[in-house]
């Protein structure tokens, strides 16, 4: 990397000298490369728009990224090129071509950073790529630490009069393979993680499905609603997947509550509401001590807080709610008004909004409200 640095330095002396260099522009291009690398989560997505991203960077021909997972096996193999883009997954390559081709250039013994494809790829590893013989091609191993990340190929056409990998251009590409290595090395990461948090999430919401399945109903209807809401507000998916976990778990903490009390046909009595309104902390304590799901701790414990700061546990108020416990607060007050309870009524679509309405402000978020009505407005009914 201080090879990178002094480099940038060399041009960065250059361009005060006057002498037009063209990493001014180039610098522009890998900031927002690595806006977007820092950004994203999806590894398919990923890889597909880095590598348009690289070729117009760089002014390549084209930019193939191969990717092996965690496991060591090649996964993903995106390409994209000035003349067409293409995505394929393991199932359609010949993968074993491919992982070949990762693992030699992966090679812990070998540390070379960059190599030459026309003297490194045999005709059919050539084929494989899709790349022919006449181009020229540079083969750049990804790798985080010890960990194996993919293999970054960029090439340009052998019809191109000007030779546009050069090696001045090596320390860029250099950099770029290292951003790009390390986005997806977090986002194999956050996969994982997100793969086991959905497994908890199911596990926890059949824990509380076992407990008491009007709950569970409830909690499926108010993640639909949410993430409709997530949606309005323009969440990203990483907010919106939370929302509705949250929406699905809002009641886990009523986990350790008596049946005496949560199925009680008639109304509660004071004690046994002090017990139901410690279900907030309960549950927010439960995901807080889950690998993953901590973010949504903040969601459950405030999803009975009210605007006007009557609520509980805290009693916070207007905006000191995040905005997902204020989304859950009115979802979760349709569905249950909806559904019935056993001390309440159930009431109809038309009733529950009015009551939503004449409560904006004071109960709940009122621009949560309207949104929410809206819904309903633009889909004739989301039931
Ligand atoms: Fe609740």
């Amino acid at each position: 990397m201080a090879q990178t640095i002094d480099a940038f330095a060399r041009y960065d002396r250059r361009r005060e000298r006057g002498v037009p260099t063209y990493l001014q522009e180039k610098w522009n291009g890998l900031s927002e490369l690595n806006r977007f690398l820092a950004g994203s989560e999806n590894l398919e997505e990923l890889a597909v728009s880095a590598s348009r991203r690289i070729v117009e960077i760089l002014e390549v021909d084209f930019c193939q990224i191969l990717l092996m997972d965690l496991d060591g096996q090649c996964n993903c193999r995106a390409r994209y090129s000035a003349r067409e883009m293409l995505i394929k997954k393991k199932a359609s390559l010949d993968p074993i071509e491919i992982e070949n081709i990762c693992h030699r250039f992966l090679d812990a013994e070998n540390n070379t950073r960059l190599f030459l494809g026309m003297e490194h790829l045999s005709e059919r590893e050539r084929k494989s790529l899709g790349i022919s013989n006449e181009d020229i091609s540079w083969i750049i191993p990804m790798r985080v630490e010890t960990n194996p990340i993919g293999v970054l190929i960029l090439g340009q056409s052998a019809s191109q009069q000007e030779q546009i990998l050069t090696p001045d251009s090596y320390y860029l590409v250099d950099l770029i393979a290292d951003q790009l290595a390390s986005a997806v090395f977090r986002a194999q990461m956050n996969e994982r993680i997100e793969s086991v948090s959905i497994e908890t999430v199911i596990v926890l919401s059949k824990a509380l499905e076992t407990r008491d399945l009007h709950s569970a109903s409830h909690s499926k209807r108010m993640a639909a609603l949410s993430e409709q809401l997530a949606k309005e507000f323009g969440f990203s998916a990483r907010e919106t997947r939370e929302l509705c976990w949250a929406a699905l778990l809002h009641d886990i903490g009523k986990i350790g509550v008596k049946d005496t009390i949560l199925k009680k046909k008639g109304p509660l009595t004071e004690e046994e509401w002090a017990i139901i309104k410690t279900h907030p902390e309960i549950g927010a304590q439960i995901v807080r001590g889950v690998t993953g799901l901590e973010k949504i701790a903040p969601l459950i414990l405030a999803h009975h807080e009210r605007m006007d700061g009557k609520g509980y546990p805290n009693g916070l108020r207007g905006d000191e709610i995040p905005l997902g416990a204020r989304i859950l607060a009115v979802t979760d007050a349709y569905t249950t008004m909806t559904d019935g309870r056993p001390y309440q009524k159930k009431r109809k679509h038309q009733e529950a909004l009015q009551e939503l309405l004449e409560q904006a402000g004071s109960a709940y978020d009122r621009e949560v409200v309207q949104l929410f009505i809206q819904l309903f407005n633009k889909k004739d009914s989301l039931e």
